[in-house]
């Protein structure tokens, strides 16, 4: 079996391939994209796979137009039986959200700012793609469970907010309905790990929270994701 894990960020994969095992494999030279693999004792396979740099702005691929594409060059390359998208996000103090804290995507994700009201166009916007949430995974690993949502902004609109109370959002993030968006359509399981590096309804600027807690963020979910490769790498999961 194939397990992948797709990052947007080379600082969100780091602390995780650091813990050794991984090999590097050619990069996906369209659009940098990089893979790491490692095969596990048992057989299983785990990829890797980070967005990277974009080579004329010269930061992170982050954003939902290079993870659609990474997860269509994953599927196509590697054929994983399932897709853990792994990063970063916004949390919600209202919805019982902390620094540091670590969500496991519940079983639907939207997109928050996709505003189209032309009829059924507006269902098509938000998306409410199928996610894998396994709750008792949740609960022995001690993550939270919530709603993801996507934007493509770091920043939070008053009609963002509305969007995101509405849809009953606990986690904000750039990615996860877009990996989603192919990952239904390709019959792909997609399960959603996340760190909070900031609480959106906060007072502190999101950018300067983001940037205090980032170390934090991206040490505590290398852990947890150490832990989901276990569960989704044993034999039941062939
Ligand atoms: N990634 C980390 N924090 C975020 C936020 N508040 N919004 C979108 N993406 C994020």
């Amino acid at each position: 079996m194939t397990l992948a894990l797709q990052f947007a960020m080379a600082g969100e994969a780091a602390p995780f391939l650091a813990k050794g095992g991984f090999r590097a494999l050619p990069p996906d030279p369209r659009y940098g994209f990089s893979f790491h693999e490692r095969i596990l004792p048992s057989g299983a396979r785990v990829i890797a796979a980070v967005a990277g740099n974009h080579p004329r702005f010269g930061v992170d691929c982050i954003g939902t137009v290079a993870a659609a594409l990474l997860t269509h060059a994953l599927l196509d390359g590697f054929a994983p039986d399932r897709i853990v998208s792994a990063g970063t996000a916004g949390g919600f103090q209202a919805m019982g959200g902390a620094i540091g804290d670590v969500y496991l995507g519940a079983e639907t994700c939207v997109f928050h700012d996709r505003r189209i009201p032309l009829g059924a166009f507006e269902a098509m916007g938000r998306g409410h793609f199928p996610i894998e949430c396994d709750r008792d995974l949740a609960k022995r690993l001690g993550l939270k469970v919530g709603i993801v949502s996507t934007g493509d902004s770091l920043d939070c609109t008053p009609e963002d907010m509305a969007r995101l109370r509405a849809l009953d959002a606990s986690v904000k993030e750039m990615e996860a309905a877009s990996i989603a968006w192919v990952c239904e359509r390709r019959k792909t399981p997609l399960v959603l790990v996340k760190a909070i590096t900031d609480l959106v309804d906060h007072a502190q600027a999101t950018s300067d929270q983001f940037l205090e807690n980032y170390g934090l963020a991206v040490t505590r979910l290398s852990d947890v994701l150490t832990h989901v490769v276990d569960h989704f790498t044993r034999e039941s999961h062939d």
